[in-house]
């Protein structure tokens, strides 16, 4: 069969695996490829394990692996035959030289560009897709434009707003797509065409464009709101637990007004995730690098905060099991940074599992899908760890539960036979108040949770 077009993608990841995806099933004229440098992870995707765990994912891949949607490492054949190009390699936080700890490193999407460069051979529109620096497009343009083959690009950027967990829901049916271009005739030409790709499934008042810079800012900003609402509700969790106010209570009340809207006001031992921190510190270096000292400082305290409730949360349990740890045995009940993934990156679990390990407490974890990247995360740590599948085993013999991640099992467990294997007295924090608290307390143990009331028989 002849496609309409040839749509490559570099970076086969959490955000262009599924994406690429979507686009596949919902546009079968089009042919995709998904190309990336890692081996392993291709062969995965080719495979019926893949890389990542996404609900519908998996699905949706094998209907159509191998009639319009590939996986490979051959980049080269792949930037060759393609008409549109989505770059979506990683972006980490730099760690070494100017910037180190906040800038992006941008070593992946260089080398990207590079190689683009060099074996295009033809017209190409190239989507930024992975999250960015504003103004990164124009490094991009000076890379791609310095060729003397004579090749001419279009760069677009096209953020992607996918959450993890909810990727394919998300991808099927999107607050919006944003589309950045340049103002000049071929960039709104090159804009035109990656409308018409997402119009075979979004509805047009839903795909909007704007200059490149705005779509590249937007991006780091409704995530810097998302991660501020957060720590907004956090901080007030602490006063909660200095006044006997329930920050369930004055989230429901503060939410209920329309204009603040009652999502993302889920107190919690910290936000993690591969985007919110980065794309935080990303924010505030831009800013430094502008002179705006007090809009850097301003953000900045959205990971101040985040830092604070996951330190706030370790003080807590020091000071209720008696200023002790050592030897105690501690089950950690997930592990993923949020529920419906197996991802770890910047879980919170990650921090309070070294910090306990510190204390010499002795770590069981449990977790139903992210005991492999739980174990890599902790792989350098000193101290005796145990990753067991079973929570109810996972608890067994131990002095206190964390809850770490809010995992819909987790509200079903049979906490009577888990409070009869536990040493006594038994603990609970639960760093996600998902638990019924009173509950638990007439079942017999101590509960505390986040900018909740205690319950407690100490
Ligand atoms: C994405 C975005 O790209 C990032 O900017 C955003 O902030 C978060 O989401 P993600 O898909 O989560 O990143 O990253 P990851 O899962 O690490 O995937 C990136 C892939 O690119 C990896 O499989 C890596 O092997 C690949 N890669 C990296 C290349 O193919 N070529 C490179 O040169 C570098
Ligand atoms: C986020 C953005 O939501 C998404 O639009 C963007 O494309 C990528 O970054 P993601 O990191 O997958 O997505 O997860 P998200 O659902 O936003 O959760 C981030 C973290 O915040 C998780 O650790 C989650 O548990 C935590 N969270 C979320 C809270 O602690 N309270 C809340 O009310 C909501």
């Amino acid at each position: 069969m002849r496609f309409k077009k040839n749509i490559l993608c570099i970076g086969a990841g959490y955000v262009g695996g599924p994406t690429m995806a979507m686009i596949a099933f919902k546009c079968p004229e089009y042919k995709i490829t998904v190309v990336d440098i890692n081996p392993k992870r291709i062969a995965e995707w080719n495979s019926d394990n893949l890389p990542i765990y996404e609900p519908g994912l998996f699905e949706i891949v094998s209907s159509i692996r191998g009639k319009n949607l590939f996986f490979s490492t051959d980049i080269e054949k792949g930037i060759k035959e393609s008409e549109i190009i989505f770059v979506s390699v990683n972006t980490p936080v730099k760690e070494f030289g100017l910037g180190a700890g906040m800038a992006a490193d941008l070593q992946y999407w260089e080398k990207t560009a590079r190689q683009i460069l060099k074996f295009s051979q033809s017209h190409k529109i190239i989507i930024e897709k992975s999250t960015l620096p504003v103004k990164t497009a124009q490094a991009m343009e000076r890379i791609l434009h310095s060729n003397k083959k004579g090749v001419d690009f279009d760069i677009l950027s096209n953020p992607e707003f996918l959450a993890e967990g909810s990727a394919m829901d998300d991808l099927i049916n999107p607050d919006r797509v944003l589309i950045g271009s340049r103002e000049t005739e071929s960039g709104i030409k090159a804009r035109d065409e990656l409308v018409e790709i997402y119009a075979n499934w979004v509805s047009g008042e839903r795909i909007i464009t704007s200059n490149i810079w705005s779509s590249e800012l937007s991006k780091l900003v409704a995530n810097a709101f998302l991660a501020q609402r957060i720590s907004s509700i956090n901080s007030i969790s602490a006063l909660c637990e200095k006044t006997d106010a329930n920050i369930k209570e004055v989230a429901n009340a503060v939410g209920m007004d329309k204009r603040i809207g009652n999502k993302f006001l889920q107190a919690s031992v910290g936000f993690g995730g591969s985007c919110f921190k980065k794309d935080i510190l990303n924010l505030v270096y831009i800013c430094r690098h502008y002179g705006l000292s007090e809009v850097a400082d301003y953000w900045e305290q959205v990971i101040r905060i985040n830092q604070y409730q996951k330190e706030r949360f370790i003080l807590k349990m020091m000071e209720t099991m008696f200023n002790t740890m050592a030897g105690k045995k501690i089950c950690l009940l997930g592990f993923a940074f949020k529920a419906e993934t197996s991802d770890t990156r910047e879980s919170p679990a990650i921090f309070i599992a070294q910090k306990l390990l510190e204390e010499k407490a002795e770590l069981r974890i449990s977790d139903p899908r992210a005991l492999g990247n739980a174990k890599a995360d902790l792989a350098g740590s000193k101290g005796v760890i145990e990753y067991i599948s079973d929570p109810v085993e996972a608890a067994k013999g131990c002095h206190a539960i964390c809850l770490m991640t809010e995992w819909e099992l987790y509200k079903e467990l049979d906490f009577k036979k888990i409070y009869k294997i536990m040493e006594k007295p038994a603990f609970i924090f639960d760093g996600r108040n998902i638990l019924n608290h009173s509950e638990l307390f007439d079942i017999g143990f101590n509960v505390f949770s986040i900018g909740m009331p205690l319950f407690t028989h100490l």
